[in-house]
């Protein structure tokens, strides 16, 4: 059985272990500090792959162990995170578009002044479900505004995950899907998706179970990890609902 430790403050949290210590027995956490770094999450994998349900241990960890921290949620398909309605950083189907706009703001303000603030997460699950959904001058608009988070923000307390079935790349503008300092592709990823993200590495991976899959940190060092599937649910979304609503 997999123990998970109570949050303290410190910014860790463990949000995988390592697929090949685990098939030996052993478990070994991968280790993040959120505090030191803005970090870029690119999520991606087939409808069923895990995506939410890692997003949402990542995003709850990052709430119980990153002290103040404020969660945006955009959730266009609203489906999975009915337990944040009413919460106020929570943006469930054409209101995605207000939660990013809102989002944004801060950030623009953050970038002309000096100053430390709390940490500020914008998650967007299934983004091109979202982007997609819109006008293509709007889309235009918010991939530039989104190419601009991504390049200028990790200096500013922000974190930034995306969940992605296919990342084309043209939903990113000016090449900004290489701003991802994290890559996670999970389950059987096709041959196209292996060759967007993780082209040095095609040859080496292979289909994963649901929840199981590879990470590359700075398009190096690829590790095969594991989800845990969460053991108290409760506990996850009331963690991730505080962060949304503080
Ligand atoms: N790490 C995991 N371990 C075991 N089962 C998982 C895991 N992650 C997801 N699942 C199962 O797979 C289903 C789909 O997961 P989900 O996170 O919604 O995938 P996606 O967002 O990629 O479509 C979930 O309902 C859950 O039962
Ligand atoms: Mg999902």
């Amino acid at each position: 059985m997999i123990m998970t430790i109570m949050g303290n403050g410190d910014g860790i949290i463990r949000p995988f272990i390592s697929e090949n210590y685990w098939k030996y027995g052993t478990t070994h956490w991968i280790e993040w500090d959120m505090m030191k770094n803005g970090y870029r999450f690119l999520l991606s994998g087939p409808s069923g792959s895990g995506k939410t349900t890692l997003a949402q241990g990542i995003l709850s960890k990052i709430a119980r162990h990153v002290p103040e921290s404020e969660i945006y949620v955009l959730d266009y398909k609203n489906i999975d995170f009915a337990y944040l309605e009413g919460a106020k950083r929570y943006f469930k189907h054409d209101s995605s578009t207000d939660g990013f706009l809102e989002f944004y703001d801060i950030f623009e303000t953050r970038l002309s002044h000096n100053a430390t603030y709390p940490w500020l997460i914008l998650y967007i699950d299934e983004y091109p479900s979202w982007l997609l959904s819109l006008p293509s001058k709007e889309q235009k608009e918010l991939m530039s505004k989104m190419a601009r988070l991504l390049n200028l923000s990790r200096a500013k307390q922000i974190h930034i995950c995306v969940s992605c079935q296919k990342p084309l790349a043209d939903l990113f503008s000016s090449g900004s899907r290489e701003s991802f300092s994290h890559k996670v592709l999970l389950q059987a990823p096709s041959k196209e998706t292996v060759t967007m993200l993780m082209p040095n590495y095609k040859d080496v991976i292979e289909t994963c179970p649901t929840g199981v899959g590879y990470m590359t940190v700075n398009d190096t060092t690829l590790t095969k990890v594991r989800v845990p599937f969460p053991q108290n649910v409760d506990a996850m979304h009331r963690d991730l609902r505080n962060a949304v609503n503080r």
